[in-house]
């Protein structure tokens, strides 16, 4: 099966300082130009004599379906991030960054440092969920090839001159910052909760189960969720889930912990996730409080 050149959604005439030239010419000869390198190195590779062909053409082969399928996929998700108006609003997005960078804008600085570092040379400036450190990661990667073992690319910013040449020279950090200008941060999310939802899988608990189960149980609403909220699980008590580095030294790696967040989302799947990474034996509650309150489980007033 061939991979398919996804079209180029985005309205090109809402984008600020990228002209519609330089993403239009980026899409159909970079990006449609490494699918169509991938599906002829396929087309290749599926009539190989593989036990009479050289190792050198089988390793080059094989680096070469690498290096397409990787910038195929990566510049779709370049373009997939464009459309916006770069503001990330506060949300578990925003959470996980404070809790793994130190704050939203600190995770920005590096991750445009990261970028304009790349100038003059190539690559691609990454954020990833990684699965086996439960945060996200800035990362570098070169050839189209360099990705995270075991981590989901969730915004990449194209640094090959190709991407801004066009439009802003050989000045690189401008096309950095018209870049973040653009981002649309709702699509950045959707990715980033959908790896995370995918990882949690395994430590779901129900509110049914959790009735019946012993456990530390940890509120991690947002401060802001928090501050207007009335109560709060019987026996909870609240810990910032922005923070998580300053009170996991509180946890007991023998215990068992749940945290529970507003409706059982990224923020407490995420929480439970980086608190497992860390080896602390957590699960998160499906639903959050508002399953707990719907399924009359006990309350109480907010301390
Ligand atoms: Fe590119």
């Amino acid at each position: 099966m061939e991979l398919q050149i996804r079209p180029l959604e985005v309205d090109l005439s809402l984008l600020k300082d990228l002209s519609p030239t330089l993403i239009a010419s980026h899409h159909a000869n970079n990006y449609s130009g490494a699918v169509n390198r991938l599906n002829s190195i396929r087309a290749q590779l599926a009539t190989l004599d593989w036990q009479a062909t050289s190792a050198f053409n089988i390793n080059g082969l094989k680096r070469e379906e690498l290096v397409a399928a990787n910038s195929a996929v990566l510049h779709e998700l370049y373009f997939e991030s464009l459309g916006g108006d770069g503001v990330l609003p506060s949300s578990g997005l925003s959470v996980a960054l404070t809790r793994d960078f130190g704050s939203v804008e600190q995770w920005r600085s590096e991750f445009t440092a990261l970028g304009k570092a790349m100038g003059g040379g190539s690559g691609w400036a990454i954020l990833a969920w990684s699965s086996r450190e439960g945060r996200l990661i800035n990362h570098w990667a070169a050839d189209h090839t360099n990705m995270l073992a075991g981590a989901t690319a969730v915004l990449a910013l194209d640094m090959y001159e190709h991407a801004y040449h066009l439009d802003f020279g050989a000045r690189a950090a401008a096309y950095v910052e018209a870049f973040m200008g653009n981002i649309r941060w709702d699509a950045v999310y959707d990715r980033y909760r959908t790896a995370v939802a995918s990882d949690a899988i395994v430590c779901g608990i129900t509110v049914n189960a959790l009735t019946e189960f012993r456990a530390n149980v940890l509120d991690v609403r947002r401060e802001e969720d928090f501050q207007a909220a009335e109560h709060m699980v019987q026996g909870a008590s609240w810990r910032d889930p922005s923070q998580v580095s300053r009170w996991e030294k509180e946890l007991d790696r023998a215990q068992p912990y749940i945290v529970y967040c507003m409706k059982g989302l990224d923020i407490g799947r995420s929480t439970a996730l980086a608190l497992r990474a860390r080896g602390f034996n957590v699960r998160y509650l499906e639903g959050g409080i508002d399953a707990w309150s719907r399924a009359k489980a006990p309350l109480q007033a907010k301390l």
